[in-house]
């Protein structure tokens, strides 16, 4: 078997290291190489942001493509890519835990108003905050999918009120204890009516692509509070921008923008309400991704079903 690593513009020595022993663990014998132009055809690849000359060599051979991370869509555009090649992706693997991590802190930092207390710092300021209360905070978490689920019940669990929403419903007495579920049937307007702070957590998809605009922001409790951890382009900039200045949003901590890295130029680098992280709320843990794309690999040589498949017609 041959598998083909393929880490467009990033860096493949941590897959090279640990991938061979992920798949000698699930009992397979592999030759696995990063992909240079003109390789013989490989079984199965693995990848982010694949090269269309990847694509062109590679892809109408394989049996399939695992995406190192959760999301597809570095995937999904490329020119070249099969209608029936199976794109499946990186499931939690490390991932839910960093998010879950990372939106509590956000979510804290603004509840709690650390920036203010760090600025009356800088100013020898003793001030006195009141106090918070997260009870009644409500925090709406819209893709509630395997990262989306973890971050909503470690919130639940700092005491924070907090909704969901999916494209798909959900068995209310069977969810998450605390959080309460929304779906496409009770539209988007009810999920959003109310909510103090927004996290964003869907995949970029046709459906989500701009889906947050002035708008839909003016929908939530004024002035609420967006964190964005799912795709940049899930945002319209500018609303953004008019969201801040009107004052329908109190701040916003963004992850991850239209173009990565944020070009210098761009406002958000600069803006005061908006902090920027670089698309670091949740890495791909490599030694616990490649033991799970190992696992399914094996499962696909013995002809078995794997979860993580990609659904073209939905993108995700
Ligand atoms: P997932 O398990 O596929 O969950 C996606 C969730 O979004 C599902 O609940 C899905 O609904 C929901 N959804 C899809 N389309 C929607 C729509 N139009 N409106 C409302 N909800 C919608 O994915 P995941 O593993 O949780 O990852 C989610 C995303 O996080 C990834 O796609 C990626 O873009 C992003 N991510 C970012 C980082 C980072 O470092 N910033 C790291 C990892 C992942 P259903 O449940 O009904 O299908
Ligand atoms: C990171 O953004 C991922 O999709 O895993």
């Amino acid at each position: 078997m041959k598998i083909a690593i393929h880490i467009n513009g990033g860096r493949p020595d941590s897959w090279l290291a640990a991938l061979p022993e992920a798949l000698r663990a699930a009992g397979l014998g592999a030759d696995v190489s990063v992909w240079a132009p003109g390789d013989a055809q490989a079984d199965f690849a693995i990848s982010w942001s694949p090269s269309p000359a990847f694509m062109a060599e590679q892809a109408a051979g394989l049996q399939a493509l695992f995406s190192v991370g959760a999301g597809v869509d570095h995937i999904l555009g490329v020119p070249g890519l099969p209608d029936s090649l199976p794109i499946i992706r990186v499931e939690d693997a490390g991932m839910g835990a960093q998010m879950a991590h990372y939106v509590s802190w956000a979510a804290l930092r603004h509840l709690y108003g650390f920036d203010t207390l760090q600025a009356a710092q800088r100013e020898r300021r003793w001030t006195s905050r009141l106090f918070a209360e997260a009870d009644r905070c409500t925090v709406g978490v819209l893709g509630m999918g395997v990262l989306g689920e973890q971050v909503a019940a470690t919130l639940d669990g700092l005491g924070f009120a907090v909704r969901g929403f999916s494209r798909s419903a959900r068995d209310p007495q069977a969810y998450i204890p605390g959080v309460q579920h929304m779906d496409a049937s009770h539209g988007l307007d009810a999920f959003l009516d109310g909510l103090n702070m927004l996290v964003l957590l869907a995949p970029l998809t046709r459906e989500t692509q701009d889906l947050i605009t002035l708008a839909v922001l003016r929908r939530t409790a004024r002035p609420s509070y967006l964190i964005n951890v799912a795709r940049g382009a899930l945002v319209v900039d500018s609303d953004l921008l008019a969201a801040l200045d009107e004052g329908t949003l109190a701040g916003a901590t963004l992850d991850v923008f239209r173009t990565e890295p944020l070009p210098e130029s761009h406002p958000f680098w600069t803006h005061p309400k908006i902090t920027v992280t670089p698309h670091i709320s949740a890495k791909t843990v490599v030694s616990t991704s490649a033991t799970q794309i190992a696992g399914k690999i094996a499962a696909l040589t013995r002809g078995e079903a794997v979860s993580g498949v990609v659904d073209r017609s939905r993108g995700y």
